[in-house]
């Protein structure tokens, strides 16, 4: 059994030898006030950070928000009411679209 040995051995080097990664602080995210502003922080902060905004590309427009937020409600089971995910619409297509 001396191979089962050999890879126990090996794997342990394995774990061992793994790399520690230091990653940078999450800063706080502070979005361009406007229209609409607090009901984007107060929906779209309940499970993730609001850098999945920020961090966007731009330049698509209202359009890629409408789909993004109708994602966010149709596939991840986000509640927002259908007035408040028009006017987060409308905030995030001025602000990063
Ligand atoms: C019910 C939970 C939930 C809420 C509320 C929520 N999201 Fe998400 N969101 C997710 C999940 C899950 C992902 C995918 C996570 C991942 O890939 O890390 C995601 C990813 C994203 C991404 C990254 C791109 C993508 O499509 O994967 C963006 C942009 C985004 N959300 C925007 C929003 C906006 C805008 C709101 C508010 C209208 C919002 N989210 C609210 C769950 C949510």
């Amino acid at each position: 059994m001396r191979w089962v040995a050999a890879i126990l051995l090996g794997a342990m080097a394995t774990a061992l030898a793994a790399q520690a990664y230091t990653l940078p602080d999450e800063k706080p995210v502070t979005l361009p006030r406007g229209a609409g502003v607090e009901l984007v922080e107060a929906h779209c902060s309940a499970c993730h950070s609001l850098d999945y905004l920020t961090t966007q590309p731009r330049g698509k427009g209202e359009a890629f928000w409408a789909h993004n937020v109708a994602k966010m409600i149709d596939t991840h089971g986000a509640e927002i009411p259908e007035e408040d995910a028009k006017v987060i619409v409308a905030y995030l297509g001025r602000t990063f679209g």
